[in-house]
């Protein structure tokens, strides 16, 4: 297994609180890997940083090989980081597959854009079938976007990454505010999706996290103070500490 993504010092002070603080930070290329940690450990600060959001104050950004530290969102998004956007992102007035396919057509053509040379419009609509399918909605898919369940929201926001192929997905926290039977499914989407992506992931259910990652890292106040497998985390008596009063 080799290593795709890695951070190396990666710190962010805002003035004199340390958010993110020296981490190292290694994912295997096709796995699962979790980041956990109390209220504001600096696990989105973290995620900011990774897709240019936040300039690092100080550490390195590697992927595949390349320094990607400092660059703009949109560079690393082409680079092939996907992050899961904000509801915001959708268009409430057009359908799911309206929706899917826009973000499909941007990634067509020779400079990125909505517009597609009619060759490739097949082939558009082929890849945003494709995606519905994989994120489960293709029941969904002539529905308009703004009466979608916050469930199925989720599923589109996810869909709409997916569709700029990225090698590495980042996801922050993908099943607040889910009821018990939406946060099962999409565990079941993680799962699929992890067969072709590999995944990054920020999440407080418990549950989920122990039975979805090959491998967890600990965040608490910037620091990582461990790492390891589930089995190995759960037995970690600073995490335990860290966690007081939360059963883990
Ligand atoms: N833009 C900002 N300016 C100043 N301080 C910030 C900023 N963003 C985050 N912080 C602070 O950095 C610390 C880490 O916050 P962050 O949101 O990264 O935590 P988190 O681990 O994602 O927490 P949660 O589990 O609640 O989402 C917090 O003390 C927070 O108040
Ligand atoms: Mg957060």
């Amino acid at each position: 297994m080799s290593v795709i993504f890695r951070t190396e010092g990666l710190s962010k002070y805002f003035d004199s609180l340390k958010a993110v603080d020296g981490v190292d930070f290694a994912v295997e290329e096709g796995t699962i890997h979790a980041i956990i940690g109390p209220n504001g450990a600096g696990k989105t600060t973290f995620f900011n940083m990774l897709t240019g959001n936040f300039a690092p104050t100080a550490g390195k950004i590697i992927f595949r090989d390349e320094d990607i530290t400092g660059l703009p969102p949109h560079i690393i998004t082409r680079k092939g980081i996907g992050r899961s956007f904000q509801i915001s992102n959708i268009f409430g007035g057009l359908s799911v597959y309206e929706n899917v396919r826009v973000a499909v057509q941007a990634t067509y053509g020779d400079a990125p854009g909505i517009l597609v040379r009619p060759k490739w419009l097949d082939e558009v609509d082929e890849k945003a079938q494709e995606i519905i399918e994989r994120v489960g909605l293709t029941q969904f898919s002539r529905v308009q976007a703004a009466t979608l369940s916050h469930g199925d929201e989720k599923r589109l926001e996810i869909g709409l990454v997916i569709a700029a192929n990225p090698t590495l997905l980042l996801f922050d926290e993908p099943t607040a505010g889910m009821s018990l039977d939406e946060s099962h499914q999409t565990m079941d989407m993680l799962q699929d999706l992890a067969k072709r992506h590999t995944i990054v992931l920020i999440e407080h259910d418990m549950d989920l996290v122990m039975s979805l990652s090959k491998q967890i890292t600990v965040l608490q106040n910037g620091r990582k103070i461990a790492e390891g497998s589930p089995a190995e985390i759960r037995g970690n008596a600073l995490v335990q500490q860290a966690y007081l009063g939360t059963a883990i």
